[in-house]
């Protein structure tokens, strides 16, 4: 029997990409280098030895990127901005950067499409990392001072801001895993990231109202994180239960907490000092904490998987680790610099995983959302929107380049299905859910593993760059007219 979803009147369906990712044009019209143009270049940093100099080569293809949207009916497309384009050294604005955003705000707007904009999506001038990057705690104000020349030119035509997109791994994949740019492994450096990742948010939030309400002008304003439902294996077991509790602090509460209560948990400060003795509130200022809780309008959630873990002391007994996701004893990504002998294991579902290696169980997404809503942003009054969600798989494109990925019920299509599903049902349950972006309109580079892994529901073909929207993307544009989701 299948089931049609309603979703609420005024729901916003979307897509999502990012500035590093798709753009191209590493170095026209004055562009600086990012920390990502710079790992780049060290040899072996990016998993196919690629790099974005073209990427998508959106930069010079954004007019039929567009067109495609709104062939699909995207109602909302939240791109970013390059920080090193808009200022190439991290300070003096460089117009003709800002004249590429403001053409495709135009341009959305001629389709009809809501602009979401993204101020950090993880390209930090190369500038300012050779000044300390996030561990310079100037890094914040010139933050603030980005946001507002990117505001004093496109502020009115945009609608929704997002200061950060997921501080997590621009701090502890960045500074401490090693695996994101910079490149560095050193968690002292990554709870000083932060901390002044936060302080970024909460200045450009207050150098954005300002200059909005003088314009008389009232935008969304917010950040998105990305979070984990982290279960203990055994639930009676205290070491699963605690390492539970470290998971989610770190990758949820850290952040969370800060933001919606203007205090960071001394649960989880405490952990990073016993286990990485890396000690965050050493960074803390006297005000900090009010501007990083000022208030926010919208909540970005970035959801991809949830995780099992068990804690160390039941090594013996409970299940074999996840060979593909591993935690330090204090919970930071397995590479970081201080690997303890004792781990935060995570530990195999037995659920089927997209082509990251992630687990699919949609049902996180809804406790998730649920608890977000309960926890955090009810109480203030502010809607969550999905801000990312969507599969990796290993597209067999035919001759056409076209991906059928209906058929497979591990498909792409499925993953956003059962997502939107969850989302169905954590709404039902009272969670005030607003949106649904998919991550991503088009195949890009991700990351470190390059272009080995496709996340678009439109297909990129890197030699022609041929656009091909995969089955998915049919898929979803029926969604977004029906305003429903059959499963
Ligand atoms: C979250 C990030 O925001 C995005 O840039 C990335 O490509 C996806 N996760 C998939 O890993």
């Amino acid at each position: 029997m299948s089931h049609r979803l309603d979703f609420p009147r005024g729901f916003r369906w979307g897509a999502a990409t990012a500035a590093a990712q798709i753009e191209g044009a590493g170095r026209e019209d004055g562009k600086g280098d990012s920390i990502w143009d710079a790992l780049c270049r060290r040899p072996g940093a990016i998993a196919d030895g690629s790099d974005i100099e073209v990427a998508c080569d959106h930069y010079h293809r954004m007019p039929e990127d567009v067109a495609l949207m709104r062939e699909l009916g995207i109602g909302t497309y939240r791109f970013s901005v390059s920080w090193a384009r808009v200022m190439p050294d991290g300070r003096a604005v460089n117009p003709a950067g800002l004249d590429f955003y403001s053409r495709l705000i135009d341009r959305l707007a001629e389709a009809g499409i809501r602009p979401w904009l993204t101020l950090y999506h993880w390209d930090l001038p190369e500038r300012l990392q050779q000044a300390g990057g996030w561990v310079n705690r100037d890094t914040a104000s010139l933050f603030a001072d980005y946001a507002g020349a990117v505001y004093d030119r496109l502020g009115g035509r945009v609608p929704t801001w997002t200061t950060l997109n997921e501080p997590w791994c621009s701090s502890m994949l960045s500074y401490a895993a090693g695996e994101h740019a910079p490149g560095h492994a050193d968690p002292v450096e990554a709870v000083a990231a932060v901390h002044h990742l936060l302080l970024a948010h909460g200045k450009a939030v207050e150098v954005l109202r300002e200059k909005a309400a003088r314009a008389g002008e009232s935008p969304e304003i917010g950040l998105t994180l990305n979070f984990t439902v982290a279960h203990p294996a055994d639930p009676s077991s205290e070491a699963d239960r605690d390492a539970a509790r470290r998971i989610d602090g770190l990758r949820n509460r850290l952040f969370t907490d800060p933001v919606f209560r203007g205090e960071y948990p001394e649960d989880v400060l405490q952990d990073m000092r016993s286990g990485a003795g890396a000690d965050l509130a050493r960074f803390v200022r006297p005000g900090d904490l009010e501007l990083i809780g000022a208030p926010i309008d919208v909540l970005g959630v970035n959801f991809y998987n949830g995780e099992m873990v068990a804690g160390a002391a039941e090594a013996s007994s409970s299940p074999a680790p996840d060979p593909l996701v591993r935690h330090d004893r204090f919970g930071f990504p397995h590479r970081s610099a201080n690997i303890g002998s004792e781990w935060v294991r995570s530990v195999p579902r037995g659920l089927p995983r997209t082509d990251m290696g992630w687990e699919v169980e949609p049902d996180d997404l809804r406790q998730l959302l649920v608890r977000l809503h309960r926890d955090y942003t009810g109480p203030a009054g502010i809607p969550l929107v999905v801000t990312e969600n969507g599969a990796a798989y290993a597209d067999q494109p035919d001759a056409a380049g076209f991906v059928d990925d209906a058929a497979p019920d591990d498909s792409r299509t499925a993953y956003i299905r059962d997502h939107l599903a969850a989302v169905h049902r954590a709404i039902q349950e009272g969670a005030d859910v607003d949106g649904y972006l998919v991550w991503s309109l088009l195949d890009n580079f991700e990351w470190a593993l390059g272009y080995t892994k496709r996340f678009g529901i439109v297909h990129v073909d890197y030699e022609t760059q041929e656009r091909t929207p995969k089955a998915s993307a049919l898929w979803y544009r029926d969604v977004i007219a029906a305003n429903a989701v059959t499963t």
